[in-house]
């Protein structure tokens, strides 16, 4: 099995594991029902994202402890949630690629999934969100 070593692959990565994320019973309907998400617009969001995250590239402009602090106001975002999304996350990588930077952005998404539900659940949430 190859690496991670372009955005062709990210692209591949983020696209599969957005499907699975869409047909799991726990955290599928907050994309799809609570959030309504559009695709083809988040989608490249998400390609962006951890293209700057796994190569270093600026080009993701945005602020997902905002996003998801208001997100929790209609879905809380708990343990479950976070649990399932790194489980699937995980078995995504795991499945398309094996290597250092399939090991990185795994630590990564764990690293940047902990804190976020740390801030987001946090009593402080509201001052420390960024
Ligand atoms: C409980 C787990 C999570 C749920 C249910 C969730 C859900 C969502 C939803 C519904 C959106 C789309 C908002 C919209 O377009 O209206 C979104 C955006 C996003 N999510 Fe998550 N998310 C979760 C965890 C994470 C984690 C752990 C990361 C990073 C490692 C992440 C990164 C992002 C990013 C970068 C965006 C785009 C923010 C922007 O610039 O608009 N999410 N998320």
């Amino acid at each position: 099995m190859k690496d991670i070593e372009n955005r062709a692959d990210i692209i591949l990565l983020v696209d599969c594991f957005y499907s699975k994320v869409q047909d799991n019973q726990t955290i599928g309907p907050i994309f799809t029902q609570i959030a309504n998400v559009n695709w083809s617009h988040h989608l490249p969001k998400m390609y962006d994202f951890w293209e700057s995250i796994l190569f270093g590239k600026a080009i993701y402009k945005g602020n997902p402890m905002l996003t998801h602090f208001s997100l929790n106001q209609h879905a809380p975002l708990k343990e479950e949630e976070f649990k399932t999304w790194k489980m699937i996350f995980f078995n995504t990588v795991d499945e398309l690629f094996a290597g250092e930077n399939a090991e990185t952005i795994k630590q990564k998404a764990q690293s940047i999934a902990d804190l976020m539900h740390f801030k987001i659940n946090s009593p402080q949430s509201k001052i420390n969100i960024v």
